[in-house]
């Protein structure tokens, strides 16, 4: 009677979603909880992303569209790619989705069979060994630690790839880690992968618009020309424009797998929302000079909280180059006693510890692949960051 599929029973239930479940409960039950969980911008959407949504609903744009997307939707994207990647894409090169982790299952699900491997750059964005895991094909994970910058070497992705190898997944700036990868650094995981035609890309840019310090943002297909027939370049509205809601993911790439995602999304959600692609269109072509403002300050609360965990003995916080997450490696925590005599013994019992002491919400590394480490994501106020990082450095310093 209560059987659930093989295929359901080989996944977790997102570890991101829930903290701030788990957080929002707590909340809910009058604590004093500082929710750093969650991987969204605190920004508002913009007004005139907003204005074009009211005026597509006021225009009856409220029935079913193209099943990947609608003329409109598809050729903002194709403009998009054009002007901030340096990428052609006719529009039979481009799907638009329910939000970026639908723009990712669809690919995924549409390309892998059992057998297949996928090599997947650990610490890594929760979702993607599940995907691969759902489509009954094979996740090899490549540990790249807190020493290399989280950062994969061509070595390793040289090490790593084999006959079976389907597909290789990157993501820059990452989560969790925040880290991006230079031009040079690019062009050097591409000469490895030229050697390996059998391999498609997916580039995951979905934070591409949220770097740093002058941060010159490349992405596969646009550094190694070569590799334009094999990757699907992915990204969407959540996080540049704020419109994690709205759910629009999109992705430019080979023909034939734009049209196996279009066959599987039209058995499906068919169309993404008829608002939300008003809105993205209104947002790709509008003003960008927004986003400058709301990197600014991200960037400054990143500078805060990389000093203050910095500051805190047994963390080790290097400064990311993009998104919005800082991921601290707590290996000097590992083995230390609470006040109420619990042994931490890895990165979820600290990140429960931060919980349950000063209600501070992080999710722990063994999420993200990635341990031992958690990841804050900074997108909330200087006010509640500073006071997070202060019960942080209360929680460490309580520790024997
Ligand atoms: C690296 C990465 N890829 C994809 C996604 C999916 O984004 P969306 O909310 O549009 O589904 C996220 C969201 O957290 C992400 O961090």
């Amino acid at each position: 009677m209560n059987r659930t599929s093989a295929a359901i029973n080989r996944i977790q239930p997102s570890p991101t979603i829930a903290v701030t479940n788990k957080a929002a409960e707590l909340k809910r039950q009058g604590r004093d909880i500082i929710g750093l969980g969650a991987g969204e911008p605190d920004f508002d959407t913009p007004d005139f992303v907003k204005e074009a949504a009211i005026a597509a609903i006021h225009a009856n744009q409220t029935k079913y569209t193209g099943v990947d997307g609608t003329p409109e939707c598809k050729a903002a994207v194709q403009a998009k790619f054009k002007r901030d990647n340096n990428l052609d894409y006719g529009l039979d090169q481009i799907s638009i989705n329910s939000g970026g982790k639908h723009t990712i299952f669809n690919a995924l699900l549409a390309t892998l069979d059992p057998g297949d491997e996928v090599v997947i750059p650990a610490p890594y964005w929760v979702s993607y060994p599940d995907i691969v895991l759902l489509a009954g094909a094979t996740p090899v994970v490549i540990q790249c630690g807190v020493e290399q910058g989280f950062k994969l070497s061509p070595a390793q992705l040289e090490a790593a790839i084999t006959p079976k190898t389907r597909w290789f997944i990157f993501n820059s700036p990452s989560n969790p880690t925040g880290a991006a990868y230079t031009r040079t650094e690019l062009k050097a995981l591409a000469d490895v992968l030229m050697r390996h035609p059998q391999v498609l890309v997916l580039a995951d840019d979905m934070y591409e618009h949220i770097v740093y310090d002058d941060f010159d943002f490349g992405t596969l297909a646009e550094i190694e020309p070569g590799l334009y027939d094999r990757t699907l370049t992915v990204n969407g509205a959540s996080k540049a424009y704020a419109m994690t809601g709205w759910r629009i993911g999109f992705a430019g790439g080979p023909a034939w797998i734009i049209k196996a995602m279009a066959k599987l999304q039209s058995q499906s959600t068919s169309n993404p929302c008829s608002i939300s692609m008003a809105a993205t269109v209104a947002a790709l072509n509008g003003d960008q000079s927004f986003l400058a403002e709301r990197n600014a300050a991200f960037q400054r609360r990143r500078d805060l909280v990389v000093s203050m965990l910095n500051q805190t003995p047994g963390l080790i916080c290097p400064r990311p180059e993009g998104a919005f997450y800082v991921y601290p490696d707590c290996s000097g925590l590992i083995g230390k006693t609470t006040p109420t005599g619990t042994v931490l013994i890895n990165d979820e019992e600290v990140a429960a510890y931060f919980l349950e002491t000063e209600g501070v919400a992080v999710v722990h590394g063994a999420a993200f692949g990635g341990s031992p480490a958690f990841r804050i994501s900074y997108a909330t106020s200087d006010a509640v960051l500073e006071e997070a990082c202060k019960r942080i450095q209360r929680a460490v310093g309580n520790l024997r």
